[in-house]
């Protein structure tokens, strides 16, 4: 029995220091193990038990049992005082609370889609339905229907990307009349934003792929004083209260009369010979519009003795470029963020 005693005593005393020892809980864990475990050492002296004669054999398990018990409480009670001190670390720690914190990168509208918004929110409010249609086009739509037959020159300008014999990557948005008129009759009144593709050498001013804005109004009586109007009003808001228009004659096969638009240079508002936003013309080049010719009205089933119409295609990336006086349009695509958040 003395001997048992003994024994057990020399045991605690271990563990005892084995648990000081112990610096964290995967630490505790193993001494669990080495001395409570099932092949640990209390396991060891219990088996000894089978070697005293048969009386003195409960009093052995009893001794046993109790040293085990406190065993067992001395165990959690190292476990609780090692997650004290944890916390008591981490609240030990000095944190600098006026440290400035770090910015969450916030992101902003691409200057194309602000000036596609811009343009559909002036013509949004006159009115006009703000649609889009398919970046791939049947040549019909794109040639045909607009008054352009396969023999026809002005297909040449209009130099794409052929998918196949017939369906080509649209090089304008002007398809997107014929969809709309096919669509819904008279009168109409659409604004068609778009990606657009032509088969050019990229350099400061071409991409080969690149973004227009399309209008189109057709009613009874509508002639080519609402065209103007409608885009002096939207070039006011774009650039700014002074801004003018002026039309130059020019042929596209799907208007009659055509003509490219102008609008006042923002820069140097007419004003610099020597400005290099203009060239010192003092104008800026918008795009084409025009009339919309009769056989196209035809095309889509619209009597042309009835209704009238306008239409324009402009080049949104020729609008960044002069409204937030870029000089390369590649810009607009490298995809730097610290050059492209400056155009707000
Ligand atoms: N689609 C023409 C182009 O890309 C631009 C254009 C001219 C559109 C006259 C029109 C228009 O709607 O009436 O060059």
């Amino acid at each position: 029995m003395m001997n048992l005693a003994t024994q057990l005593d020399e045991l605690r005393s271990r563990f005892e220091s084995a648990l000081t020892e112990a610096g964290d809980e995967r630490a505790l864990e193993a001494v669990r193990v080495a001395y409570l475990g099932r092949s640990g050492e209390v396991t060891t002296v219990r088996r000894s038990i089978g070697a005293l004669p048969p009386p003195e054999r409960p009093a052995a398990g009893k001794t046993i049992n109790d040293a085990v018990e406190a065993m067992e409480a001395r165990l959690l009670a190292a476990a609780a005082s090692l997650e004290h001190r944890a916390f008591e670390a981490e609240l030990a720690q000095r944190i600098d609370v006026t440290f400035p914190s770090i910015p969450a990168p916030v992101g902003s509208i691409h200057p194309i889609r602000r000036i596609i918004e811009d343009v559909a929110g002036y013509f949004g409010r006159r009115g006009f339905a703000v649609v889009s249609g398919p970046e791939v086009e049947p040549d019909y739509y794109n040639f045909d229907a607009l008054n352009i037959p396969s023999d026809h020159p002005a297909r040449e300008g209009f130099d794409s990307f052929w998918l196949t014999d017939t369906l080509l990557l649209r090089p304008h948005t002007s398809p997107m009349q014929i969809r709309t008129m096919q669509e819904h009759r008279p009168p109409v009144a659409i604004l068609a934003p778009g990606k657009c593709y032509r088969r050019d050498a990229v350099d400061a001013r071409h991409l080969f792929q690149f973004h227009q804005v399309e209008g189109l109004l057709v009613a009874e009586d509508i002639h080519f004083g609402h065209l103007k109007g409608m885009l002096a009003g939207m070039c006011r808001e774009l650039f700014g209260p002074e801004q003018q228009v002026r039309f130059r004659p020019s042929f596209f096969p799907f208007t009659e009369p055509s003509a490219e638009v102008d609008t006042t240079c923002p820069k140097c508002k007419g004003r610099s010979a020597e400005c290099n936003m203009c060239g010192g013309s003092g104008w800026i080049e918008l795009g084409g519009c025009g009339m919309v010719h009769p056989n196209v009205l035809r095309e889509v089933g619209y009597d042309p003795e009835i209704y009238s119409g306008w239409a324009f295609g402009f080049g949104a990336e020729r609008i960044a470029l002069t409204r937030y006086e870029i000089d390369d349009v590649r810009r607009l695509v490298d995809s730097d963020p610290d050059f492209l958040e400056q155009l707000q």
